[in-house]
């Protein structure tokens, strides 16, 4: 979805200037996406997300009775997702994983570790011989695979089936299985194989590769004769930013899994996807501060730009977006600027000619005061951002929540209709404080004002 919905769209034109821009978050939106996902996959799929994608407290609670976890990639990830879904299984991932990450997983009873080299599986084995000696550490050793049939070419970012630092070399398999079943390292279990190749791949691609990790984790079980209980096969379903209303193919890929996973009845397979789960569910909305002409072409200058929504500069594409009249008088001395044309290109407030966030945008008539709503701002967006370079104000972040949404994405989950509403329930109680607290002290003046849209969302 890139128009913003109805909520979204009325607090985007109801904030007043100086509040923007301002992150808009529509969880009811969100539920009834993730109950379409789970919809489409099979019982026997788990699927964890991939935090990194978005990691606001609120978009994690409100995930919560769609998946079966969360991947976290860093010791930040471990605590702050701890934090705000206590209780939920983590998995993590991640090159470079220091000692003291590792401890903190430890600690905190970390359920899976994907280790990512033979380096790391020592160090994760001495700690957890020191700190854990009770316990049996579940491990996916992650391998980086090729894949031959060209299904990692559409990728927009491949970190596989080439030269990457992500991942084991599948030379090292047989080394890495060795020890972790020959008695050297007793008190880690070897439960599976992990593979994240690549991001951007649509259902068809996806299946393939999914196919080709299962495969290869089939045949090194099989070599071994060991018992493999898991395959993670990663995320990276594909977000169109050029043609958002296309959503990925979620029941093709559901039925090829179930198809999968029948012929390897003993496995658990495990999916972490991230953008298509949240990118949809996030609009980045800012006000025109200026119209202007520059040799034969239109810019608007909107408040704010790519340091706080820096997906369009990353992956090197127009970011949706939708232009909302303002209707309110134009309230200074000096006169509104406005297009000429019918087409402008939007660019932020920054200092340098990359910080333009869409180009060719139609918006006839567009004015100062025009207010801009960049959709699938959801994922890798505000948090992946230089936020401080030109110190200009962060956003404010508001998440609505829609009875209607709720209620709908609700039906679409298994028997799971009370648990949605009662978590939903939970969510808005219980983030206003966590929301007013954190967010108060870091955006000056509006603790007040976030506390009243968490109530009235
Ligand atoms: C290991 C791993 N899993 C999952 C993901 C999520 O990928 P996406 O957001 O493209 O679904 C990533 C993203 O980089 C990743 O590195």
């Amino acid at each position: 979805m890139t128009a913003p919905t109805p909520a979204v769209r009325e607090r985007a034109l109801s904030l007043r200037a100086e509040e923007l821009p301002a992150y808009i978050y529509d969880l009811g939106a969100l539920r009834a996406h993730m109950a379409e996902v789970r919809a489409a996959l099979p019982e026997r799929v788990e699927l964890y997300y991939a935090a990194k994608a978005n990691p606001e407290p609120e978009i994690l609670a409100a995930l919560r009775p769609y998946v079966d976890g969360y991947e976290v990639s860093s010791g930040g990830e471990l605590a702050h997702v701890g934090k705000a879904v206590p209780d939920a299984p983590l998995a993590f991932g991640g090159p470079g994983k220091t000692p003291k990450e590792i401890t903190q997983a430890l600690e905190i009873g970390v359920r899976r570790f994907h280790v990512e080299s033979v380096y790391e599986l020592h160090m994760l084995a001495g700690l957890a011989a020191d700190l854990a000696p009770e316990r049996r550490i579940a491990v996916l050793a992650r391998f980086n695979l090729p894949v031959d049939d060209g299904s990692l070419d559409g990728s927009s970012l491949a970190m596989g089936g080439r030269p990457t630092p992500f991942g084991l070399d599948p030379e090292q398999a047989d080394e890495v299985v060795a020890l972790l079943t020959d008695g050297t390292y007793p008190n880690l279990e070897l439960v599976g194989v992990h593979a994240h190749l690549a991001s951007g791949l649509e259902a068809p691609e996806q299946l393939a590769v999914s196919e080709a990790i299962v495969t290869w984790a089939a045949q090194l079980a099989w070599r071994h004769r060991v018992g493999l209980s898991e395959v993670t096969i990663g995320g990276g379903m594909a977000v169109d930013y050029a043609a958002p209303e296309r959503r990925f193919d979620w029941p093709a890929y559901g039925a090829g899994l179930a198809r999968l996973a029948a012929a390897h009845p003993a496995l658990t397979l495990r999916i972490e996807p991230g953008r298509a789960l949240t990118a949809y569910c996030g609009w980045y909305a800012t006000e025109v501060l200026d119209v202007k002409h520059s040799h034969g072409e239109e810019f608007a200058v909107v408040r704010g730009g790519t340091h706080h929504l820096r997906t369009p500069a990353t992956k090197g594409h127009d970011q949706p977006c939708t232009v909302l009249r303002s209707d309110e008088p134009w309230p200074h001395p000096w006169p509104r600027s406005a297009a000429r044309g019918d087409r402008v290109t939007v660019t932020g407030q920054l200092c340098t000619p990359k910080d333009v966030l869409s180009r060719d945008v139609p918006a006839p008539g567009l004015r100062s005061g025009d207010r801009v709503v960049f959709g699938v701002a959801g994922a890798y967006a505000w948090n992946i951002s230089h936020h401080d370079f030109l110190m200009h104000p962060h956003p404010e972040f508001h998440f609505l929540d829609s009875a209607g949404g709720v209620e709908g994405s609700a039906g679409g989950v298994d028997g799971a209709g009370e648990v949605a509403l009662g978590a939903v329930e939970g969510v808005v109680s219980g983030t206003a404080e966590d929301v007013v607290v954190g967010r108060a002290e870091r955006v000056h003046g509006r603790g007040e004002r976030l506390l009243g849209m968490v109530e009235d969302g």
